[in-house]
């Protein structure tokens, strides 16, 4: 995820990129760079660090044009490196592109482009455009060498363009990436969200898939790939600037549960080809070697530790590889037993856990071969590990983990298929069954977020009890233990997840009438059964009755108070589809408590402190 603004004005623009990149900064902070148009050249500037560093090296500010583009990064393909910084130029340097999003097919179109004679400079897909759009220029205007350009592109954009040679124009498109169009007085805009340009402009256009704007600064047409024009509808927007930065959600915390159909479909990106699972070069592991670990050891806090238990049921039940699940905090202080068949994965949203990069330090020592799962790229966690799986879940900025968790999960089941296959552990139309299977997730998410209503209803039984508790068997295990952390803290309601038969050795004394008890009870062959009868102790102590069940389940409804319900799904992918439900819950009893949704009270995003 990356922010791109740009502007065409009677006026210098430099105030009005700059403030509009500061608003996008949630979107990616690791570069940051803008392109000025002034006498037909262009004065780019960009470098690694967020908008402020850059901006003490480099001064933004004493730029000149009245018309630029600017991009702050969330790094995908490539490095984080100046060279990798937006914008990028052709080989003439006269046209200069900023990109949010993945070119599916950049590696065949570079190739192709390299064999004209095109010159490349940076790593990342983006660049693989202006050279597509210079090669297109030969036999076209500006205009049709976009429009010819992004009819070979394949994979998701939102761009802004600039041509040294139409110093009026700024070009924006959009397939599958969001970019809105702002119309201003003497002056036009394109930016990633509403809020970036509210300050300057209320009247905006939202730009749909594969449609390309072409602006002046006194005018705007809309155009499809097919070169037809298309009359869009100018919205007044009546947000104030901070329910904006939210996208009209009233925390980040719900802006992040609503963005996860997109997270886990951005983090599935590229990475599901031909029946197999194919990771980044950063994964840095050979199928040798992944072949022959015996055992492995994940360690991680909080969140992302209730994920590495999922994960452990995942790589136990279908890679058939031993794994054990530790806190960070408590690994480097136990002397752990590691050896070189040992394969150690620590799972961070941050990259900048204390706890766990000392982990991975202390498992360093043993001479162990060790792979980060993280959502931060360039973070410490990444640099210290042999190799990386990023989950692509996008900045994660309510403290609470949402979009991160769901994402974290989706990179445990691809590396399980990928080890299930490498190990044989599971047959051909196993492997496919389970890439079908999450590959309906996305769609499916938006489904479970549909249910809303229905999460509002039981958030009213929720909202005046001291305690809950979270019940959940087997891969839903950890989503009870994780749908307890997400009450406790946004909510300050106290709140315990338990495996559901635990609950007849002990806990069961807690539960009376006053007590709701939400369990976690997609069907399944291993353990639905059981589950129902674990609901019917507690019915019988007169508990109060929540469950997410699976559609089409009719014993449950009978027996809880309210039924959130999930769609059909593999079971180990049941435990993403539940998670929601619980984040949803969590996020409504915060709510109608008044609690400090996004910024809990003694809680930090990132715990850097041991
Ligand atoms: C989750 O909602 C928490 N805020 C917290 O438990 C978090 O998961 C933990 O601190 C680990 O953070 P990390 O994933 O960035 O390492």
């Amino acid at each position: 995820m990356c922010g791109i603004v740009g502007v065409v004005s009677s006026q210098n623009v430099n105030e009005k990129l700059f403030k509009g990149l500061a608003n996008l900064e949630y979107r990616g902070y690791d570069s940051v760079g803008m392109c000025f148009l002034t006498n037909n050249k262009f004065n780019i500037k960009k470098g690694v660090g967020k908008l402020e560093e850059v901006h003490k090296k480099l001064d933004f500010l004493n730029s000149s044009g009245s018309i630029g583009i600017g991009h702050c990064r969330w790094s995908t393909h490539g490095g984080v490196t100046k060279k990798n910084a937006h914008p990028h130029v052709d080989c003439g340097n006269r046209i200069s592109v900023v990109h949010n999003g993945i070119i599916e097919n950049y590696s065949e179109l570079k190739d192709e482009l390299i064999k004209k004679g095109h010159k490349f400079y940076s790593q990342t897909d983006t660049e693989v455009i202006a050279h597509l759009i210079e090669d297109n220029l030969r036999n076209n205007g500006i205009e049709e060498a976009v429009r010819v350009s992004l009819n070979k592109i394949e994979g998701s954009y939102a761009l802004g363009i600039l041509f040294a040679d139409e110093p009026d124009k700024l070009i924006g498109a959009r397939n599958e990436s969001p970019l809105i169009v702002g119309l201003g007085d003497k002056e036009n805009f394109i930016a990633s969200d509403v809020p970036s340009i509210l300050s300057y402009t209320n009247k905006i256009i939202y730009l749909e898939d594969k449609e390309i704007v072409v602006l002046t600064k006194n005018s705007h047409k809309v155009i499809g790939l097919d070169g037809k024009e298309i009359i869009k509808k100018i919205n007044t927007i009546n947000w104030s600037a901070e329910a904006a930065e939210k996208g009209g959600y009233g925390h980040f915390m719900m802006k992040e549960i609503h963005e996860q159909p997109v997270a886990i479909a951005n983090t599935l990106n590229e990475r599901l080809r031909n029946g197999n699972v194919q990771f980044e070069k950063e994964f840095g592991l050979s199928d040798d070697y992944l072949r022959k670990v015996k055992r492995i050891v994940i360690v991680a806090c909080g969140t992302s530790w209730h994920a590495g238990l999922v994960g452990e049921f995942m790589l136990e039940e279908l890679a058939r590889i031993p794994t054990e699940v530790e806190y960070a905090s408590e690994f480097r202080y136990r002397h752990p037993i590691l050896d070189k068949d040992t394969l150690v994965i620590a799972i961070s949203q941050s990259g900048e856990t204390a706890d766990t990069i000392s982990a991975l330090k202390e498992a360093k020592k043993y001479g162990v071969k060790t792979l980060a799962i993280c959502n931060v790229m360039g973070s410490s966690i990444t640099r210290i590990s042999d190799g990386v799986i990023y989950t692509r879940a996008g900045p994660e900025i309510g403290v609470a983990s949402t979009k991160a968790f769901t994402t974290q999960l989706a990179v445990l089941y691809l590396l399980t298929i990928k080890l299930s296959k490498l190990r044989k552990t599971l047959n051909e139309k196993q492997i496919r069954d389970m890439i079908s299977g999450i590959r309906k997730i996305p769609l499916q998410l938006q489904s479970v977020l549909d249910e809303d209503t229905e999460i509002l209803k039981c958030a009213e039984f929720f909202s005046n009890k001291p305690n809950s508790i979270y019940l959940g068997r087997g891969v839903n295990f950890p989503i009870a233990l994780e749908g307890a952390l997400k009450l406790k803290e946004v909510s300050y309601i106290h709140a315990e997840g338990y495996p559901a038969a635990e609950m007849k050795h002990g806990p069961i004394a807690l539960i009376d009438k006053n007590m709701p008890v939400f369990f976690i009870a997609p069907h399944d062959i291993f353990t639905y059964k059981k589950v129902l009868g674990n609901i019917e102790e507690v019915k019988a102590r007169g508990g109060m009755i929540f469950a997410v069940a699976t559609e089409g389940d009719k014993e449950i409804p009978k027996k809880a108070k309210r039924t959130i319900f999930i769609p059909k799904t593999l079971y180990t992918l049941s435990s993403i589809l539940a998670s929601v439900p619980l984040q949803l819950l969590a996020y409504h009893i915060a709510e109608k408590l008044g609690r400090d949704v996004d910024r809990p009270r003694s809680l930090a995003k990132t715990v850097t402190v041991e």
